[in-house]
């Protein structure tokens, strides 16, 4: 696929198929993200992955109470509150996959190099036919330390970015963007 063509056909999806994945696709996925660009090179990133459909329900389910027992101490909108609410609403959408790209360091920069890193590894997933979804309602939770400690990831590493990963039971259609706002400076 071309990479205007993922581009344009990435999507969050939000519905997969009970199809598992398997770690060499994971594997091939970071090879990708740890192409993006990082300040002074840095690659400040880690990754973490889990492909076990039940636990990633359980913290699904987990991650959803805490955030409703939390959500005024979060930087969210209010408005967000009522979608988490909904009893139907599953956190990780029954994702066979969860991925984390981890900050490991306080780097000033470090949470940028993160995230161009997990568009590279949304871009190289949609590439491949598989569905994305980034979560940032779910990171509040991973990042407390009893989460990280559970996780058995250090706790001095950040959760920049939680992306579910899966066989797109369809793909949605575009959301479309509002035009480009351009100021020319010169
Ligand atoms: C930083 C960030 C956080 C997001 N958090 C969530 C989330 O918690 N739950 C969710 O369902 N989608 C989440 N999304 C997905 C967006 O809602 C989605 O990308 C947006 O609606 C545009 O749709 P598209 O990706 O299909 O073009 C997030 C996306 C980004 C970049």
């Amino acid at each position: 696929m071309e990479v205007m063509e993922a581009i344009r056909e990435r999507r969050a999806v939000r519905d997969y198929t009970g199809a598992r994945i398997e770690r060499a696709t994971v594997e091939r996925l970071i090879q990708a993200a740890i192409l993006a660009p990082s300040a002074r090179n840095l690659q400040p990133w880690a990754f973490a992955a889990l492909l076990d459909c039940e636990r990633i329900g359980g913290y699904a389910k987990r991650a959803k109470s805490w955030l409703l027992a939390n959500f005024a101490q979060t930087a969210y909108d209010e408005s967000l509150r009522k979608m988490v609410e909904d009893p139907n609403f599953v956190m990780f959408y029954h994702a066979p996959a969860l991925l984390l790209v981890l900050a490991k360091s306080s780097d000033a920069q470090a949470a940028e190099d993160c995230c161009v890193a997990a568009e590279n590894l949304m871009l190289a997933a949609r590439a491949e036919g598989l569905g994305t979804c980034w979560i940032g309602l779910a990171r509040p939770w991973l990042n407390l330390p009893s989460t990280k400690a559970e996780l058995k990831l250090p706790e001095s590493f950040q959760v920049v970015a939680p992306i579910v990963l899966g066989h797109p039971k369809t793909w949605p259609e575009a959301h479309g963007r509002n035009p480009a706002e351009i100021y020319w400076l010169g």
